[in-house]
């Protein structure tokens, strides 16, 4: 019999894979040999494929499908495994847990699609094709971004969220936390935050102009949420960075707490309209006490490494105004008011640093962020690699391959979206997060890249995934399997298509 190739191939494609003749059958009889510390893989396989295969799939010495941890393995790096599937056993091997988190993934994708569903299908034989597969992810970061402040979804929402990423072997969940519009973490010193920063009084229904939709807006998480979706994907081996945005895009915070803005007389509301809010936060003392006490509470409820404090779009008129700032200006020796902008991000991240976490910004030019800073770049692809070759660690996701608030296409059809730009899926699958023009040191600085959904035109979860799938899929593909072809990327996208079905996303057709 010849090799049978997988019924829908694998998104992202591995680095290697043979498929050979035969298959594995999963049945009721199938048991799990789980080796010490590959304990969180079987527990993810059987959370994934309970809803639809009822498969209890239990511990026993003997069991068929080998789960092994195996500190030993060399070559598979962090994320890496091998997947070994032969007609009378499979063999599932990593050097980390989150290595098997990844293949239980690739383990999913291979089952037939009904796996995926929510509810038990029954009749359906569970049949993997035997193959031999080694995969390592090209790039160490994969990530989405998704904005909760503009529009809050419930926690419920975020599960699914991740849980979506984690099927397309994104690890990386970046927080958008607060802004402008809406602050969504609660702050036990700070309780205003949410309770007066947590609601808007209406919302701006198009980009410009002075319609509103009269309808009041808001949300928080409790911490206890915030924890539980730091565990649930961390069993996805998911990390979800935080984002607290400073010192622009702060008007909530302002709102809440007037005495952090520069002028503390003013009682400002939570912003209603979109854009850049000339609002920033002031640059006295009580400011830091604000972001420090703000940041400890994130680092207790989230132990990403890495933690994200904006730094994007931050107009200095308000400093520029205001005596104080600039007298804190001549005090820092800086030249003029708008050097604070990098001065007071230099001093919160000094601050996180000393606290062993890392901070990240969004570059505006590639060489405004102090040293110790991730950069994440957005506005051009020249900051990535500027960016890089002063030395940062670089998050290249330049806005017209990753940002997919924009369309996708500039057809009738579309629903309004971002305006100023049209992302295609093969503008995302085009994406090449390592500049070509890099060199081996510069590349080697580039961590990978991000899709971002900012979310002042899309209010529900229908909305979110219309925009995210398929285009999220370019992303992963991508950042995981390296340079793909059109050809391939799409014809594969053809097969995963029926997975997006199976788990009902409301994807772009
Ligand atoms: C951004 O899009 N303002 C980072």
């Amino acid at each position: 019999m010849p090799p049978s190739p997988p019924r829908t191939p694998l998104l992202p494609r591995p680095t290697k894979a043979r498929f050979k003749a035969g298959q594995f059958t999963l049945d009721s009889d199938t048991r799990l040999r789980v080796t010490p510390g590959a304990e969180p893989a079987a527990q993810l396989l059987r959370t994934l494929l309970a809803p639809a295969t009822g498969l209890p799939l239990p511990p026993a010495a003997d069991g068929q499908v080998v789960l092994a941890l195996d500190t030993a393995l060399t070559g598979l790096g962090g994320e890496g495994y091998g997947l070994t599937i032969g007609p009378r056993s499979v063999l599932l091997r990593a050097r980390t847990v989150t290595g098997l988190l990844r293949g239980v993934q690739t383990v999913r994708q291979l089952l037939p699609v009904q796996a995926l569903s929510a509810s038990p299908r029954h009749g359906v034989p569970w049949t993997l094709p035997c193959a031999d597969i080694t995969d390592v992810p090209r790039l160490p970061w994969r990530g989405a971004m998704l904005d909760v402040a503009r529009h809050f979804q419930p926690l419920s929402y975020l599960l699914r969220y991740v849980d979506l990423l984690a099927l397309h072997k994104i690890n990386v969940f970046h927080l958008h936390l607060t802004d402008d519009q809406g602050w969504r973490m609660p702050v036990a010193a700070y309780p205003k935050l949410t309770e007066i920063g947590g609601h808007r009084s209406r919302s701006m229904t198009g980009p410009t102009g002075d319609r509103y939709d009269g309808t009041p807006h808001g949300g928080a998480y409790t911490r206890a949420e915030l924890v539980r979706l730091v565990d649930h994907a961390a069993a996805r081996g998911i990390t979800v960075m935080p984002e607290i945005e400073m010192p622009g895009h702060a008007r909530a915070a302002v709102a809440a707490y007037p005495h952090l803005g520069n002028r503390p007389e003013r009682t400002l509301d939570v912003w209603t309209r979109w854009g850049v809010c000339d609002t920033t936060l002031g640059v006295h003392e009580e400011v830091f006490d604000f972001c420090r006490t703000v940041l400890e509470e994130v680092m207790d409820v989230f132990p990403s490494p890495y933690l994200h404090i904006g730094g994007d779009e931050c107009p200095t008129t308000e400093w520029e105004r205001s005596p104080a700032a600039r007298a804190r200006a001549r005090e820092a020796g800086l030249p003029g008011p708008a050097a604070l902008h990098g001065w007071f991000l230099g001093r919160v991240g000094t601050f996180l640093t000393r606290q062993g976490r890392r901070p990240v910004g969004w570059a505006e030019t590639g060489t405004e962020l102090p040293e110790d800073f991730t950069v994440m770049a957005w506005r051009d692809p020249a900051h990535a690699l500027e960016a890089a070759r002063r030395g940062h660690d670089v998050i290249n996701s330049h806005h017209r391959a990753t940002y997919l608030d924009y369309p996708r296409s500039a057809g009738p059809d579309e629903p309004p979206g971002q305006p100023g730009g049209v992302v295609g899926l093969r503008d995302v699958h085009g994406h090449d997060p390592v500049p070509g023009a890099a060199s081996p040191e510069a590349a080697a600085r580039v961590l990978g890249t991000q899709a971002h959904l900012w979310t002042e035109y899309a209010a529900t979860p229908a909305r979110i995934e219309y925009l995210t799938y398929p285009r999220l899929c370019a992303l992963a593909d991508r950042s995981w399997s390296g340079p793909t072809t059109w050809t391939d990327f799409s014809s594969r996208l053809a097969g995963h298509t029926a997975r997006l079905d199976a788990l009902e996303v409301s994807r772009h057709p």
